[in-house]
């Protein structure tokens, strides 16, 4: 059962197109010598002059991903270890790291070890013997700077990190999520595309990864689709969508299970074909099924055709496994139709960092004493991963206790 179901139909905003994006383009090709730029034109820097510590290491040809992904740098040094990078305070930001183990020191014995932001926990990342692991959080930046951190959480699992990306969003994108928490992506899948599509596509280099979940495959024949409206989305992601064999069948989108952290969902619709001159009808509605009933959750959905709408379940938690499906009306000629979607798990309030007083007091203090320069990342949280040359309280913000 739901609690708190917001699902809105949002009109479109042309004014909000023109905002100024990308003051924050930042790609870490970490463990890497040179400079890279890729076949998105995505120039890559390497992480030598952003880190100290660590050591740069490349993965076994057969676990080769990319270019980008195939060097890290892995930490066997100290409580955590951060990169950072300047912003603008209150900017919203997409963050993105990347790990691929790829067996780099022949031990075949991938690690786990946690992940940070801006002194938040972020997640544990437990790496496999091939392939990536990849993490997106968008949220708002409290300071002037971020800061990503892997800390070692297990004896001899060594932390590393492959590829770090800050990107600058528009603030009306993801706008109806509370500016105190962050958005940790889940999935985003363009339903029925051919291939990957990121920047330049989309702005903010959001990663759309094609899907068909098992249904069939639609073409939109429009000329134009207008992406415009809530989030911004690239128009790729309306050339295709997926639908079901008939008005009977239902398209299921995913399956919800109880947890404490809610969900951010968001769907995007556009018509393959007009129905003006066909005549016919298309809608349909949201549906939360439970082992024990069935219930719709919204106003009917009637596409757009060379336009799009946008449809959100914000704050969504739920008591028992949900399937969140889509049922056509029962005036519908057409089964329900969806270009792409977006899950994400909204975070607890992020935290404000350790009293900004001793954050001063340390920056002086690293000015003074070289050695001390390298630390970056928030000095006491999450706890207890602080720097390793200090102690902190456990009050809200942490103090420094002692050097
Ligand atoms: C959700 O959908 C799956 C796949 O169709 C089905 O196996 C499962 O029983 C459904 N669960 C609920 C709670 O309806
Ligand atoms: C989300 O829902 C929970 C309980 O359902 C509520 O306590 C909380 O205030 C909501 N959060 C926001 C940001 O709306
Ligand atoms: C999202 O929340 C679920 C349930 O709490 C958790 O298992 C999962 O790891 C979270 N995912 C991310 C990316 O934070
Ligand atoms: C931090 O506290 C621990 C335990 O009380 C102590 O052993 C250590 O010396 C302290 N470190 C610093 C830098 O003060």
């Amino acid at each position: 059962m739901a609690r708190h179901v917001i699902l809105v139909s949002v009109l479109l905003s042309p004014l909000l197109t023109f905002l100024v994006s990308g003051q924050v383009f930042w790609s870490v090709n970490c463990g890497a010598s040179d400079f890279y730029v890729d076949g998105n034109a995505i120039s890559w820097m390497p992480d030598t002059t952003l880190v100290s510590n660590g050591v740069a290491q490349v993965v076994q040809s057969s676990n080769s991903i990319s270019t980008v992904l195939d060097t890290l740098r892995v930490f066997t040094s100290r409580k955590k270890n951060c990169y950072s990078n300047p912003v603008t305070r209150g900017e919203k930001l997409l963050v993105r790291a990347s790990f691929n183990y790829g067996n780099y020191d022949r031990l075949s014995s991938p690690p786990t070890f946690d992940l940070h932001f801006d002194g938040n926990f972020w997640t544990t990342v437990k790496t496999s013997i091939s392939g990536l692991n990849m993490y997106e959080a968008t949220y708002v930046a409290k300071g002037n700077s971020i800061s990503v951190c892997v800390a070692q959480t297990k004896p001899g699992q060594f932390p590393f990190i492959s590829a770090l990306e800050v990107r600058s969003v528009d603030s009306n994108v993801y706008k109806v999520v509370d500016e105190s928490r962050a958005l940790f992506l889940l999935s985003r899948f363009s339903y029925g595309a051919s291939g990957i599509l990121r920047f330049p596509q989309d702005r903010y280099d959001r990663i759309w990864i094609p899907a068909l979940a098992g249904t069939k495959k639609l073409t939109n024949n429009a000329i134009f689709i207008d992406p415009t409206g809530t989030n911004n989305p690239p128009s790729g992601i309306f050339e295709n969508a997926i639908t079901v064999d008939s008005t009977a069948d239902i398209l299921l989108l995913g399956t919800v299970s109880p947890s404490k952290t809610p969900v951010y969902i968001t769907t995007y619709f556009s018509e393959v074909t007009n129905l003006d001159i066909t005549g016919e009808k298309r809608s349909f509605q949201f549906y939360e099924t439970t082992a024990l009933k069935s219930v719709s959750m919204s106003d009917p959905v009637l596409p757009p055709y060379g336009s799009m709408t946008v449809r959100y379940l914000y704050n969504y938690t739920v008591y028992s496994i949900t399937n969140i499906s889509l049922m056509s009306t029962m005036s519908s000629d057409l089964p329900p139709l969806i270009n792409a979607i977006e899950a994400f798990n909204v975070s607890e309030v992020l935290t404000d960092g350790t009293h900004s007083n001793d954050v001063g007091g340390l920056a002086l203090l690293q000015k003074a004493f070289n050695v001390l320069g390298e630390w970056s990342g928030d000095p006491c949280l999450p706890a207890p991963y602080s720097w390793d040359w200090l102690n902190c309280s456990n009050s809200t913000p942490p103090r420094v206790t002692s050097l």
